[in-house]
């Protein structure tokens, strides 16, 4: 929400924190862990024949990363899912009747959070452990360091961040690959395959569909329409990524397109800072899944869908499978 030099500064302190140049291995160093995580959510369905994509694995994968990288305990988890839920609803400019309506308000939400935060990042600052919080909290840079109103704001982006945009590139994931079986056996065969796939997935069927309420600093011309300098713009996403001059066959889904310059992850300056950990997260959770889920069958499709016209995804993908590969 913020504009430069505010905007930089903030991300220049959190970013050091998250990858090149400061921490160039961290999501790297990651992947035996995801790898874990995936495997041991998987094997947590050996004895099912009914599974839910979102409940059982897209929700507590990047749910448990997020968790460990930041330092917030898993176990506090089912109170932020409450807060999470009312936050990220309170996001969509266009409301609608929602079947599963968040069990509380925006504004206590917020209030509840920012004093979890608070209380956690205090504790931190006593007692640092091996943690995201406790590195932002204690990193001297040339930027300074961030206040701790900015440090509880900024935790409480990542956590949500984590929760709420993972679980529906996997979910989104599993129900195209649903939908294309001769893709989902190309996978199980080509394991590279699942890096251009994800991609084309953050084309095809981004969780982020529109970043709204962006004001034009200048008049802007495309084509022969101009936005004039102050305008309300809202950006669509979701369109820009079946731009026919941009994507051939933009309504095609092609797991090994080339090119693929979307905007699943936005663009600019505040181009998401999490994508290289969603990508391998995703990457990792798409292979396991297709390699160890016996025979799954799609229950219902179209799928039930979460009533938020800003990020898109499956409330529930049930799968019925005849075993785990080992
Ligand atoms: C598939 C998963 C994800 C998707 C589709 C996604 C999408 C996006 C998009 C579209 C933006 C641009 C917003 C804008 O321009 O206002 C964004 C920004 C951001 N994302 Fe993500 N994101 C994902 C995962 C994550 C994760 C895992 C994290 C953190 C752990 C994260 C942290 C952020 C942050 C902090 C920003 C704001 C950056 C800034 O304003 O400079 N995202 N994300």
């Amino acid at each position: 929400m913020l504009d430069p030099p505010e905007h930089d500064r903030k991300r220049r302190l959190v970013t050091r924190q998250f990858g090149p140049p400061h921490t160039p291995q961290m999501i790297d160093d990651m992947k035996s862990e995801l790898t874990h995580i995936v495997n041991d959510l998987i094997d947590r369905m050996q004895d099912r024949s009914r599974i839910d994509i979102v409940d059982d694995f897209a929700y507590p994968f990047p749910v448990t990363v997020i968790c460990r990288l930041l330092g917030v305990p898993e176990e506090d988890e089912p109170r932020f899912h409450v807060w999470a839920d009312a936050i990220v609803a309170s996001l969509d400019p266009l409301p609608q009747d929602d079947d599963e309506q968040p069990t509380m308000d925006e504004t206590q939400a917020r209030r509840e959070i920012e004093q979890y935060m608070g209380e956690l990042i205090q504790s931190r600052r006593d007692q640092p452990g091996d943690d995201m919080l406790s590195r932002l909290i204690s990193d001297e840079s040339g930027d300074g360091h961030l206040s701790p109103t900015e440090l509880t704001s900024t935790s409480i982006l990542l956590l949500i961040a984590g929760h709420e945009t993972t679980v529906n590139l996997m979910a989104n994931g599993w129900l195209t690959l649903s939908r294309n079986p001769g893709v989902l056996e190309r996978l199980r065969n080509e394991p590279g395959l699942v890096v251009p796939l994800v991609e084309e997935l953050l084309r095809f069927e981004p969780p982020v569909q529109f970043l709204a309420n962006r004001t034009a600093l200048a008049d802007i011309s495309l084509d022969d329409v101009t936005i004039p300098k102050g305008s309300i713009v809202n950006l669509l996403l979701a369109a820009g990524n079946r731009d026919p001059e941009q994507f051939a066959d933009p309504d095609q889904f092609i797991p090994d397109r080339t090119d693929n310059r979307h905007f699943g992850f936005g663009n600019g300056i505040h181009y998401c800072f999490g994508a290289p950990l969603a990508r391998l997260e995703v990457q990792i959770a798409l292979d396991a899944l297709a390699r160890r889920l016996v025979n799954p069958q799609l229950v219902l499709d179209p799928p039930p869908y979460r009533q938020n016209a800003l990020l898109r995804g499956p409330r529930h993908l049930h799968v019925d499978i005849d075993g785990i590969q080992a």
